[in-house]
């Protein structure tokens, strides 16, 4: 979603926040901007479209200046356009903003009399910006006003035209970095990853700061106050420093191929959660999950685990349909946030609403510094390093490796494992890293089954218990890269309409390990070949066994046999290579997709 550039130093800036808007690229955006300050004026270049554009803007005519902002907007208010295109500029100001301003229509009838460039809710925030500089408030009154009337979310960066050498950060909903460069550069980002390359340290501003870059120093003030605070200075991760996607063609494709090295890490950091307080699971009567896009599939996969394994009750729900649907929250329940970005802004207020109800908050996350990371009561991390392709791959399977981790941590704590059953599930738990390798194996073939495929306008998959989040992970993988329609539905519903579909063209993607349920989908592909659909099955080797004579329209793929609790992590390897394979063919923006965002942090 949006990204927040801003670089103060001594030197011309335009380049280098062009490479730092690059860096945000995976966030998702349809606009670009930037604008610097030099000798008491403004230099703006916007472009609709991709970064390329305003590359091209620049290089053409570089932005003179040694401080200036940069933006990637992800449009909400008003279409991705050049006029809505931030960084927006007025008399005294050009800003960028991340987020929604709720009372911008409120803002917009306050400054009537003023013409409006922009459909955006942002263009309110630089009438209020000039208004006070009429009056002539100082820069620190002019920013405590600012935080008084805003209502929503935002990340801001922004440039006083009479403030030279000057940049200033605010931050409210919103996340925001402060980078400390070589040279006495200074960095404003809404992620590390922009200015990792330049910065070894950074500052995570809080809720309700404002600060101010200027000669080389970063000045603080709280809680939108003239005040100042001293906030930690923090070394920035290794993993945030990777971002090369060689030897491949996409980041999506890399971070497929890294998932056993992932889990292999992962595992020898499961015992050890980033906060230490500890869940006391036997105390729960139930637990509810939330969570949005593919972390809702991990949240269903865990659903099914819990229930099984630990006996213990679950509900799973969207997080931007949780807070509005005033749910029933009995004593004894506790809640299980699960996010990639640990900022998606539905989740991250759906937590806030549950500790408002006093329920104890646990977290999943895989960016450590995120909102959510620091306001759950408890944290385990993903570990996953930077995942840069918009369609989560590596961190799902990382996601669920922790989910199972806390499954059996729950079992336990609640005697509902045996420790022969704890000991069986943990041998097998161990080889996962060697099974996905072996499920990677099927790269070349599925490249070859996407070619076949790949003009499909719709596919089905299907799935039963576990496996059921994972059809419907499955066709959201090919929707969000390949734009083919498709829908993830519980095998036996197959007959309760989705089977009208079936036709010769229409792809059957069927999940079915050899397990006690098999029969039953077995009689589910039955159904589909006699209706002369397509069925592609992934299965196991007695599962292939079963199969191998059916029809020249069963496509059989063998995954490595594998414990029936740890198939959903498997069985996602296949799903994230067809689409994969599916979308490189047809030419999409795999990394970046049409209207999609990494990390969607509005509501
Ligand atoms: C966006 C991304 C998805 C992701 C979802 C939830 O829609 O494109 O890949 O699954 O947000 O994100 P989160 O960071 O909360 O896991």
């Amino acid at each position: 979603m949006c990204g927040i550039v801003g670089i103060n130093g001594t030197t011309e800036v335009c380049f280098d926040i062009l490479g730092a808007l690059k860096r945000l690229e995976y966030r998702g955006y349809d606009s670009a901007g930037m604008a610097t300050l030099s000798k008491g004026a403004f230099f703006r270049k916007r472009v609709p479209g991709k970064l390329i554009q305003l590359e091209e803007k620049i290089r053409a005519c570089p932005l003179p200046g040694t401080v200036g902002i940069g933006h990637t907007r992800w449009a909400t208010h008003g279409a991705p356009t050049e006029k809505n295109a931030h960084p927006l500029e007025g008399k005294h100001v050009v800003l960028a903003h991340n987020g929604i301003i709720e009372n911008h229509e409120a803002l917009r009838a306050q400054f009537s009399m003023d013409p409006f460039d922009s459909e955006t809710d942002s263009e309110g925030i630089v009438h209020l910006l000039d208004a006070y500089r009429e009056r002539g408030m100082p820069l620190s009154e002019a920013m405590s006003q600012l935080f008084q009337v805003l209502q929503g979310s935002y990340a801001l960066a922004i440039l006083f035209r009479d403030e030279p050498d000057t940049l200033i950060g605010a931050r409210s909903g919103s996340p925001l970095v402060v980078g400390y460069g070589r040279e006495g550069r200074l960095f404003l980002a809404s992620d590390v990853v922009a200015f990792s390359d330049f910065c070894d340290e950074v500052t995570y501003l809080e809720e309700g700061d404002w600060v101010e870059l200027k000669g080389a120093q970063a000045t603080i003030h709280p809680d939108g106050g003239s005040g100042v605070v001293v906030r930690p200075r923090v070394p920035i991760g290794e993993t945030m420093k990777v971002l090369t996607k060689e030897p491949y063609r996409h980041f999506m494709r890399k971070e497929i191929q890294e998932q056993p090295a992932v889990l292999r890490h992962l595992l020898t950091t499961l015992s050890d959660p980033l906060k230490k307080n500890t869940v006391a699971w036997a105390s729960l009567s139930n637990l509810c999950i939330v969570a949005c896009g593919t972390s809702f599939y991990a949240g269903c996969v865990a659903k099914y685990w819990f229930e099984k394994v630990a006996r213990l009750s679950v509900r799973v729900e969207i997080a931007s349909e949780f807070r509005y649907n005033h749910p029933a929250l009995p004593l004894g329940t506790g809640a299980l946030f699960v996010s990639q970005s640990g900022e998606t802004a539905d989740t991250l207020a759906a937590l806030r609403f549950a500790k408002q109800q006093g329920i104890f908050c646990i977290g999943i996350v895989n960016v450590p510094e995120s909102s959510l990371a620091r306001e759950a009561d408890v944290l385990w991390q993903t570990h996953s390093g930077v995942e840069v392709g918009v369609a989560s791959t590596k961190a799902f399977t990382a996601q669920l490796a922790v989910l199972w981790h806390l499954v059996e941590e729950a079992a336990e704590q609640r005697k509902a494992l045996s420790s022969e059953e704890k000991k069986t599930l943990d041998r097998a738990f161990q080889t996962l890293p060697e099974q996905v390798e072996e499920a990677l194996l099927l790269d070349a073939s599925l490249q070859k089954l996407a070619a076949r495929f790949g003009h499909t306008t719709s596919a089905l998959y299907l799935g039963r218990g576990a496996l059921h989040p994972i059809a419907m992970e499955g066709a959201l993988k090919l929707k969000e890269i390949s734009y083919i329609h498709a829908e993830g539905y519980a095998a036996g519903e197959l007959k309760h309409g989705p089977i009208a579909l079936v036709e010769d063209a229409l792809p059957i993607v069927v999940l079915s390990p050899y397990d006690a349920l098999f029969p039953k989908t077995l009689s589910n592909i039955q159904e589909v070949l006699a209706r002369r659909g397509q069925v592609i099955l992934f299965t196991d080797p007695e599962g292939a066994e079963a199969v191998h004579s059916l029809s020249h329209r069963l496509h059989l793929y063998t995954l490595p046999q594998v414990s029936p609790i740890f198939a959903p992590i498997v069985y996602t390897i296949p799903m994230q290579l067809f689409a994969y394979h599916v979308a490189a063919s047809r030419g999409t923006d795999v990394d970046q997709p049409r209207n999609l965002a990494k990390s969607v942090t509005v509501e």
